[in-house]
């Protein structure tokens, strides 16, 4: 038997990330079994982690690769959903961020779990779809 303890769940947002986006998902966002539909939440992600490459690219870009996605705990109906972003690497034409989701249950104040986290990879195109360098002058992150 382990003695290990396990860490204990986030239950404040980070301060160091940047909030890039919140939703609050609506009945039309579920599955069949009326559990927030998992495609739903990685649309929102995707969206989510465009939004600091966008700033560096400042001109077409795709997504490549999504990295890893682990759903951590289920989102429901209702939860205010919250979206921190930040770039773990920015290569020649492309450019890595971690995506965390946080849910605010419905009802509840103040309190979050970590239900999301995923890790994409973007690609700054040429008007033809062909990678392209991303601007160096680009690579400070605004405030
Ligand atoms: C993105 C795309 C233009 C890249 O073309 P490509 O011929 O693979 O280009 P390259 O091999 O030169 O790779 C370009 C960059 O992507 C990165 N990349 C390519 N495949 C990758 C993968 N599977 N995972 C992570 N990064 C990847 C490369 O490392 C490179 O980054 P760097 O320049 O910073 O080192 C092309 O794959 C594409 O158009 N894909 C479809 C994108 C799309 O439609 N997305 C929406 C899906 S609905």
């Amino acid at each position: 038997m382990s003695t290990e303890t396990s860490p204990r769940p986030q239950t404040t947002l980070p301060l160091d990330r940047e909030l890039v986006l919140k939703v609050i998902p609506m009945p039309a966002d579920c599955n069949a079994n009326g559990d927030i539909f998992g495609g739903w939440v990685m649309a929102q992600v995707d969206l989510a982690g465009a939004v600091v490459p966008a700033r560096y690219c400042r001109d077409r870009m795709v997504t490549v690769a999504v990295n890893q996605f682990i759903f951590k705990q289920p989102v429901r109906v209702g939860d205010i959903l919250s979206f921190f972003a930040h770039v773990t690497r920015i290569g020649n034409t492309s450019i890595t961020v971690q995506v965390e989701v946080f849910a605010e249950r419905f009802g509840t104040q103040g309190q979050y779990a970590k239900v999301t986290e995923a890790s994409l990879t973007y690609v700054a195109v040429d008007h033809e779809g062909r990678p392209q360098q991303i601007p160096r002058d680009g690579l400070q992150q605004p405030t």
